[in-house]
């Protein structure tokens, strides 16, 4: 069963950890025992979200910039300096991208949705999997979604970046099985946050809760306890695999 302290002297990082569920992560991840990285483009919300943690020696704030590579490495040489090792890593800052069939996309939006979704992932775990093989191993959740199984129309870039998110750990994961680091995906359904707040409407979040066999949408908390549990030492024969927490929206 799980011990409230199971993350006890482990050090994670959470990409987008400002807002929605990543913030909900770095909540759920400190709340059992580890200390936290807050890394999002967005600085004052990550600060606001690791001093919600308490003192420093609990979670720090880092602006990161996933789409760059420097920047991405910066972050992960932070974690290091500031509290001298890496367990555990949740690459999850996202964005939704424009509202537009695939024959009218902006170029300019595609590259940007690639550029974050699915390059942020790939330079993420770049550096990441370097520094946990000095300490031994690891576990790296990757933010995918149910658009990473399923198309959903005038999402075109999002949803093609999400598959491949899903691709990619796959990949990784069997590269690193045996030397201690595990690699999963999680596909949440539509989630109440800001993300979702500032691209629909009212009368918009209401169709899409109905898409979902239990008609609502999910919380990031719900999100946030199924990717403690597969960065847990609870998990420790799952990795490559994908896992939704969709209530029943890609069962129908
Ligand atoms: P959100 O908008 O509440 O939070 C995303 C965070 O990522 C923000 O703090 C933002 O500043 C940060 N961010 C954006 N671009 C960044 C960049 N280039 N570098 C660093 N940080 C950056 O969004 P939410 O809903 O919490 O989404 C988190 C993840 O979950 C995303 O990958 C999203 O695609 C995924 N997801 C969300 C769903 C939803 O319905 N809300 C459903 C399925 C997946």
């Amino acid at each position: 069963m799980t011990s409230q302290q199971d993350f006890d002297g482990q050090v994670v990082i959470v990409t987008g950890g400002g807002s929605g569920i990543g913030a909900a992560c770095v909540r759920g991840f400190v709340s059992r025992g580890a200390r936290a990285i807050v890394a999002d483009f967005n600085l004052p919300a990550a600060e606001r979200i690791a001093a919600e943690a308490g003192s420093k020696d609990r979670a720090a704030a880092v602006k990161v910039d996933v789409s760059d590579p420097p920047s991405v490495e910066a972050m992960v040489r932070f974690a290091l300096e500031t509290y001298g090792r890496l367990d555990v890593a949740v690459n999850n800052a996202g964005i939704g991208g424009e509202a537009n069939q695939t024959g009218e996309y902006s170029i300019e939006s595609w590259n940007r949705v690639i550029n974050v979704n699915l390059n942020g992932v790939f330079y993420g775990m770049r550096y990441q999997i370097p520094a946990m093989l000095q300490s031994g191993g690891g576990a790296i959740v990757n933010m995918a979604s149910i658009l990473g199984s399923v198309g959903f129309a005038t999402s075109s870039a999002y949803v093609a970046a999400k598959h491949g998110v899903v691709g990619l750990t796959k990949s990784a994961a069997i590269e690193y099985a045996t030397q201690g680091i595990r690699v999963t995906s999680v596909g949440p359904g539509f989630i109440a946050t800001p993300l979702i707040a500032s691209n629909l409407d009212e009368a918009a979040q209401k169709s899409i809760s109905d898409l979902h066999a239990m008609k609502r949408l999910g919380k990031a908390e719900e999100v946030a306890a199924l990717v403690c549990f597969l960065a847990s030492d609870e998990a420790s024969f799952i990795t490559g695999s994908y896992h939704v927490v969709d209530g029943g929206y890609t069962a129908q």
